[in-house]
C-alpha cells in the first residue's frame, strides 16, 4: 500500500468509526428523551433493569392464567428467557446490551396470547416497577416501550 492509499484508508475508517458511534449515541437519546440521560440509566442501569425483570417474571410465573405459558417450559429455557428479556429491556432503554433473541411476532405466533392476558402482564409489569419505587416518569416510558410491543405479541 503507498503513502497516498495508506491515508485515505485511515481517513475512511475514522469516518465509518464516527459515523456507527453517532447511530448507537442517537439511538440511545431517544430513549433518553430531551433530558439527555439514557430512560435505562435513570433507571439505575442494568442491575436495577435486571431486578425489576426478574420480579416481572416471577409474578408471570406464579399468575394461575398466565402459568400456563410456562408449563413444560426447563428450569435451563426459563433462564434463558428471562437473560433475553432483561437484554431486550437493556437495549430498548438505550443502555449497552443486545439483544439477540427472535422477533417479537415471531417467537410469540401460534401461543394465542388474549388481550386478557395482555393486560394481567402489564398490571404485573406495573406492580414489579412500584415494588422497586421506579419515579412515575420513568414508569410511563418503561410502559409505553413494553405497549409498543402490544401488536407483535397478543393475537386474539
Ligand atoms: C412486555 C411484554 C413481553 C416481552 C418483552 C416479551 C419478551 C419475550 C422474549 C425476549 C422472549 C424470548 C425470545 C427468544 O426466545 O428468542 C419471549 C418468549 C416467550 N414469551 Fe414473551 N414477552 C412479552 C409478553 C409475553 C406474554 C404476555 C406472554 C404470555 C402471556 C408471553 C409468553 C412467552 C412465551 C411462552 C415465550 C417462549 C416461546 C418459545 O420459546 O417458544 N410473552 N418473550
Amino acid at each position: 500500500m503507498n503513502r497516498k492509499t495508506a491515508i485515505k484508508t485511515i481517513v475512511l475508517s475514522l469516518a465509518l468509526f464516527f459515523t456507527g458511534g453517532c447511530a448507537s449515541n442517537s439511538a440511545a437519546q431517544s430513549a433518553g428523551g430531551q433530558s439527555g440521560a439514557s430512560l435505562y440509566k435513570r433507571l439505575g442501569g442494568y442491575d436495577a433493569i435486571a431486578a425489576v425483570s426478574d420480579d416481572f417474571i416471577a409474578r408471570l410465573a406464579t399468575d394461575k392464567q398466565l402459568s400456563r405459558f410456562l408449563v413444560g417450559v426447563s428450569a435451563d429455557s426459563q433462564k434463558r428467557l428471562r437473560q433475553l428479556v432483561v437484554d431486550q429491556f437493556c437495549q430498548a432503554t438505550g443502555g449497552p446490551c443486545l439483544y439477540i433473541g427472535r422477533p417479537m411476532k415471531t417467537v410469540h405466533a401460534g401461543l394465542g396470547i388474549t388481550e386478557s392476558d395482555w393486560q394481567l402482564t402489564v398490571k404485573h409489569l406495573v406492580a414489579s416497577l412500584d415494588k422497586f419505587k421506579v419515579p412515575d416518569k420513568e414508569k410511563q416510558e418503561f410502559l409505553a416501550l413494553a405497549s409498543s410491543l402490544k401488536p407483535d405479541i397478543v393475537e386474539k
